[in-house]
């Protein structure tokens, strides 16, 4: 949370500038990045000019380097997730709102009421955009692991989780987020249209979809078009464009034959990743995944 100098009995005049900040992602996202930003921080370019992340997801990336203040004074972020790009807009743009939406959410919740909400993208019903906002962000919050997944005509089609008591509304956690958002473009975007919109000195951290280390235990289904090969071939051919345009490229994927063959003209680092492995006795271990970067 934004420790604000009223809570701490600071004088007025405080400078904000030496606060600490808590921002993190409003959403729970599968592939979430947060665990390994540690590992990430020798990785970051030390200077640049304009920050982009062109698969935001929760956008633990960005939260964190806004957090460490070393965003610059143009950041831009890109999702191809229609639902996800409003519910940023909506936090960054009219977080009182979304926070009363949420509430009624949260007062609400139940069995019935979750798939009552879950149902509205099948009916007719022009909502606004804090009640689409509010209603990924309920759903998010409740559903079976937090998975983002739709069906072939894009309705929502995950089942309710089986949580005791889910917290719908983190409103700290809304208000930071929607603090740190403050003068950040948000955009729907393919990553395929950067190749008009870099700059020299430009930092993009990519976060695609992961290569699937084995065909039957992936999962890649965010929005309707999946990301298959052909995907992570074409944004191979995005990360050496921008490279070429004098751009700072990192990206992150797993460690698979067809990802060090991509990148295999770049620098390519690995780190180790919590992940829930089967074979694992606790069904929990470490997978080494790579950080392919162009500096
Ligand atoms: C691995 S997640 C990003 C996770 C994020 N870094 C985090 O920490 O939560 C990948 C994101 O890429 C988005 N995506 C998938 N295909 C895309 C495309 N063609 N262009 C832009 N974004 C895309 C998905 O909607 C999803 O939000």
């Amino acid at each position: 949370m934004i420790t604000d100098s009223l809570q701490l009995n600071l004088p007025v005049d405080f400078p904000r500038s030496v606060l600490p900040r808590d921002a993190r992602p409003f959403v729970k996202w599968v592939g979430g990045k947060q665990q390994l930003l540690a590992q990430f921080e020798a990785y970051f370019p030390t200077t640049f000019r304009r920050y982009c992340e062109p698969f935001l997801g929760g956008g633990a990336v960005f939260f964190h380097l806004w957090n460490a203040r070393r965003l610059p004074r143009q950041a831009f972020l890109f999702d191809n997730n229609a639902e996800l790009v409003n519910a940023y807009l909506v936090v960054r743009d009219k977080v009182d709102e979304l926070v009363e939406t949420l509430t009624i959410h949260q007062q609400r919740h139940n069995k019935k009421y979750y798939y009552r909400v879950r149902r509205l993208d099948r009916e007719e019903l022009e909502l606004s955009e804090v009640e689409r906002a509010a209603r990924t962000i309920y759903l998010n919050r409740t559903c079976y692991n937090g998975l983002y997944r739709v069906n072939s005509k894009g309705e929502f089609n995950v089942p309710m989780g089986s949580y005791i008591n889910p917290q719908v509304l983190h409103e700290n956690v809304l208000r930071t987020a929607s603090s740190a958002l403050q003068g950040v473009n948000i955009e729907l975007r393919d990553f395929r249209s950067l190749v008009d919109f870099v700059q020299a000195k430009d930092f993009f951290y990519f976060d695609p979809p992961y290569d699937p280390l084995s065909k039957t235990a992936s999962f890649t289904g965010y929005t309707r078009d999946s990301f298959g090969e052909e995907d992570q071939r074409e944004l191979a051919k995005v990360f050496a464009l921008l490279a070429e345009k004098g751009a700072f490229v990192m990206l992150s994927n797993s460690n698979t034959p067809l990802v060090s063959e991509l990148y295999r003209k770049f620098r390519i680092e690995t780190v180790q990743a919590r992940r829930a492995i089967n074979s694992d006795a606790n069904g929990r271990g470490c997978l080494p995944e790579v950080v392919v970067l162009n500096y």
